[in-house]
């Protein structure tokens, strides 16, 4: 015979039991949502590789996990961003390279020195190979995780006058993104560089608060920037690419079978999304060309030249400031294997 005293506490114990595993099924039942903020349009080469991530994350998790993009700055805009991820107001982000200095990683601005990669193999050594991943590794004191590089392609330079020679840059001021070595890189030139969050681009070129930028051609023509842009000259001076990053503590704290599928729908996109950033830069450009808006210049072999020997002195400054051998170590990863 079992007293009333310990027949309720049977009960209540039999209660919580349920409860505890009501509240179970109800947690694992709730949806994980990442929220993918980034600054450019959708018709890009990061908005299309989020877009895929999205489409592929939601599938492989049979809709466990609902992705949120949100493009075009609509969130937050460049630095913004990064607090947010930090603070955990988002998970999820691909910020340029050239934007980390601010957060206290100021090695990625090695992707920034000028003439850098030859073209897109090299640049893939370097982000599919180990001085990449031990870039990455970097992001974690940060709080943040690297999981990928993102491709987005060689910089055109534009302006409202021509730009043949380093000679034609005296004294045009220049918005740049966040980065001392694109601050360098301007300075060498002769002109007078300003950075400025991307979102804010296209209307400081329509008003003449800034003569200039720089851009692959699939930002300055999803901007629209061809349009308030009389000159640009096709350059490839310099690259343009992302990491994709997340929150460590949300990453961390993932179910690892639900973490899982995400890296395997993260790998597919990063696939997807490096296999077509190269074409959607020609086809960009070629629309640019088309619409008669910009004139565009390719440089003779001279004026090419020209631009290398007058930016050359931004590898020796910058070596200062992110480290000599990290730059060492990038020129060889590029140009080997
Ligand atoms: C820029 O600010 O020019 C770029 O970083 C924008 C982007 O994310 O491609």
């Amino acid at each position: 015979m079992i007293s009333r005293r310990t027949a309720t506490s049977l009960v209540s114990a039999g209660m919580l039991a349920l409860f505890t595993a009501l509240g179970a099924a109800a947690a694992s039942a709730e949806e994980i949502v990442i929220k993918f903020s980034h600054v450019v349009a959708p018709n890009t080469p990061k908005g299309k590789a989020a877009d895929k991530f999205k489409e592929l994350a939601e599938k492989y998790t049979d809709g466990k996990v609902k992705v949120e993009v949100y493009p075009n700055s609509q969130l937050y805009k460049d630095k913004e961003e990064l607090e947010a991820l930090q603070l955990g107001a988002v998970q999820m982000l691909a910020p340029s390279l050239a934007k980390f200095g601010p957060l206290g990683i100021k090695q990625f601005e090695v992707f920034d020195l000028p003439f850098l990669f030859k073209d897109y193999d090299a640049l893939h050594k370097v982000t599919y190979g180990e001085a990449g991943a031990e870039m990455l590794k970097l992001l974690e004191a940060k709080g943040i995780t690297g999981l990928a590089y993102w491709d987005n392609g060689f910089k055109v330079m534009s302006a409202n006058s021509p730009l043949h020679t380093p000679d034609d840059f005296l004294g045009l001021k220049m918005r740049i993104q966040s980065s001392k070595v694109l601050e360098a890189e301007m300075n060498a030139l002769g002109a007078v560089p300003q950075v400025m969050a991307f979102s804010e681009v296209y209307q400081a070129l329509q008003t003449g608060v800034v003569d200039g930028t720089e851009n692959p051609p699939s930002n300055m023509f999803t901007q629209k920037m061809h349009e308030v842009q009389k000159n640009a000259t096709i350059s490839n001076h310099g690259y343009l690419g992302y990491a994709v990053i997340v929150n460590k503590k949300f990453w961390d704290d993932l179910p690892a079978d639900v973490r899982g599928e995400l890296e395997k729908a993260l790998k597919e996109a990063t696939e997807y999304g490096n296999g077509i950033a190269r074409a959607e830069n020609e086809a960009a450009l070629k629309a640019m060309i088309d619409s008669g808006k910009t004139e565009f210049i390719e440089l003779t072999a001279e004026e090419r030249q020209a631009w290398v020997d007058a930016m050359k002195p931004v590898y020796e400054e910058s070596a200062e400031r992110i480290g000599a051998d990290l730059i060492a170590k990038i020129q060889a990863a590029a140009n080997g294997g």
